[in-house]
């Protein structure tokens, strides 16, 4: 409990989340009625019980479905407010978005509709919280490159909203090698690289990552741990990594929390960050993911500050912004 309330008392970043993966299962029955739209569940008991995974892809079919619901710019607009008051009750003081435009682009809702609603909620959330953000339009690895390549196009005309282009879904057979192409275009417009890796797929998709793409940050990294020589490249570049300990843990990456790597990567210099994935499905926002781990591996004060010290370290933030939080 002493533990918790110090948890909550510090300011911190969130650098991973997936505002798709912030719909809980009340506003998904609104927005199901709302719209008329049917969903295969009838209580939110029943919600809840579809959660148990045995692995990415197992989520990934259920989060798809879920964003189903989500029709109308107001509807993206709830979405992200519920989101931002959330975390900023949990002392979150700026905010890196994920969006994947091409689950909702797919279903016939216009990039303008998903896109509109999400920054008038962070707009919002600056005047009422002091709280700043960046959004991060991801692509779907499971779909192509020249499907990604028109995403990019479609979002042309919102650049000044989109901060940087992240990559995610399926990772095991769609390395980040099958998206150079497009992230290059990406980076010659100024925007920042970022991409899952190592959650499931090997270093080798870290490396890929890093030499092929030329990321910012890794989300997720974990598989980094096996390769000793990537762990002393990510530490001497100062590579910000974004884990997530209950996403971890619900999607068997980790077999307990107990085994979860962060103070191992800790322990090895890396800039790891601590952040809730998609918090609806997982069971936690960012102060019980950091609880939850800190509890597992017994954190110390001065490794609970470090990572949220980290978390505005590696924020897409400037330096004068950086210096105010820390
Ligand atoms: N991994 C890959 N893709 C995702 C995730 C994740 O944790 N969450 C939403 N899309
Ligand atoms: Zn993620």
């Amino acid at each position: 409990a002493d533990r918790a309330a110090f948890i909550a008392a510090l300011p911190k970043a969130e650098l991973h989340l997936h505002i798709e993966g912030s719909l809980e299962p009340e506003l998904m029955f609104e927005l199901a009625r709302r719209n008329g739209i049917a969903i295969p569940f009838a209580t939110i008991d029943d919600v809840r019980a579809a959660y148990a995974f045995s692995n990415l892809q197992d989520f990934l079919d259920i989060y798809y479905q879920g964003m189903g619901v989500l029709q109308t710019e107001q509807d993206f607009y709830d979405l992200t407010a519920a989101y931002l008051a959330r975390a900023h009750a949990d002392g979150v003081r700026h905010a890196e978005i994920f969006f994947d435009p091409q689950g909702h682009t797919a279903r016939g809702i216009p990039f303008a509709t998903v896109i509109g609603g999400i920054t008038r909620a962070l707009d919002d959330a600056q005047a009422q919280y002091d709280m700043s953000s960046r959004l991060i339009m991801c692509f779907l690895r499971h779909l192509s490159e020249a499907e990604a390549e028109a995403t990019l196009d479609e979002a042309r005309p919102w650049l000044d909203r989109i901060d940087g282009v992240g990559l995610d879904s399926s990772e095991v057979g769609h390395p980040p090698a099958k998206f150079q192409r497009v992230f290059a275009r990406a980076r010659d417009l100024g925007l920042r690289l970022v991409a899952h890796a190592g959650e499931e797929g090997p270093p080798e998709y870290v490396h890929e990552a890093l030499d092929l793409l030329g990321v910012d940050r890794i989300d997720h990294g974990n598989r980094s741990l096996e390769d000793e020589a990537l762990v002393a490249r990510l530490a001497d570049d100062a590579m910000c990594l974004t884990v997530c300990p209950l996403s971890n843990l619900k999607l068997c990456v980790v077999d307990d929390m107990t085994a979860h790597p962060l103070k191992t990567m800790l322990d090895a210099g890396l800039l790891a960050t601590v952040n809730s994935d998609d918090p609806s499905y997982f069971g936690g926002y960012v102060n019980a993911n950091y609880t939850a781990v800190a509890d597992a591996l017994d954190l110390s004060r001065d490794e609970l500050v470090t990572l949220a010290r980290n978390s505005f370290l590696g924020a897409f933030l400037d330096d004068d912004a950086k210096a105010r939080h820390l």
